[in-house]
């Protein structure tokens, strides 16, 4: 099947400081990927490039075959990207109203009928009419990945969506991301610092460092039989940084 990225010779510097460069990555419909990596290897940034929200310095994106020129992305295009950032911030509201936002932004006037869908989904029903900024972490958490989910992106993009998060929390939104790839073949893109949980949900894993994709395997390949040696310090916990 024919990619939904394609990446070639990206690269991105802040400050004159090169931060990103990415030969290659190809992401397929309906995958999860995992890129992990260390701190400050690029992560966030390659998400931000691949929500359109900044333009790579050189080289090419493409979506869906179409070469892609960030001063001018199509609605259509942005609108099938929905990214849950690595510190969401909620609107002031109530956790309803949070929800009901992103649907009113693309034209949708009600939707109080997914909006309790999702609330139940994940377990906030209780604290529908609760205003956002009360919110515990994990709940705060919740709410923004079902505010995303409520739009039903074909491409969904995932900044840490567990981190700091208890057990009870991080396997809700586990279970609640493979349910939603599985019944509507979203293609996810996990970031992620959490092997284990790369391991648990991924269909390939990209390794990062330092602003290059070292390895990308499928799942079992890239943590039993990677072919680069730094992928198997990384994944035995042995890579110092
Ligand atoms: N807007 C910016 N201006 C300057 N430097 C930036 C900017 N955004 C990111 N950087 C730098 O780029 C590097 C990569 O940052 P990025 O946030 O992509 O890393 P990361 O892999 O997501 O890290 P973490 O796991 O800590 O979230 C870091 O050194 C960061 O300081
Ligand atoms: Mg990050």
């Amino acid at each position: 099947m024919a990619p939904v990225y394609q990446l070639a010779n990206v690269t991105k510097a802040y400050s004159g400081r090169q931060i990103l460069h990415i030969n290659q990555l190809d992401i397929y419909p309906g995958e999860i990927l995992a890129v992990v990596g260390p701190s400050g290897a690029g992560k966030s940034t390659l998400l931000r490039l691949l929500n359109f929200l900044e333009a790579p310095d050189s080289g090419s994106i493409y979506f869906n075959q179409q070469p892609i020129n960030h001063q001018n992305v199509p609605l259509e295009i942005r609108r099938t990207v929905t990214t849950v950032f690595q510190n969401p911030a909620l609107l002031s509201g109530s956790v309803t109203a949070n929800l009901l936002f992103g649907l009113r932004l693309r034209g949708q006037n009600d939707g109080q009928k997914e909006v309790d869908e999702m609330l139940e989904r994940f377990g906030l029903a209780a604290l529908r009419r609760s205003p956002a900024h009360a919110l515990s972490g994990g709940e705060a958490q919740r709410v923004a990945l079902a505010r995303a989910l409520i739009l039903k992106p074909s491409v969904l993009l995932l900044d840490e969506p567990t981190a700091n998060l208890d057990p009870y929390n991080a396997e809700m939104i586990e279970s609640v991301i493979r349910g939603i790839n599985q019944a509507h073949q979203t293609t996810i893109v996990l970031v992620t610092h959490n092997i284990f949980q790369a391991r648990r949900l991924a269909d390939r894993v990209a390794l990062m460092l330092n602003g290059e994709i070292i390895e990308t395997a499928d799942t079992q390949t890239f943590f039993e039989n990677p072919r680069d040696s730094r992928t198997r310090r990384f994944v035995r916990g042995e890579m110092v940084w």
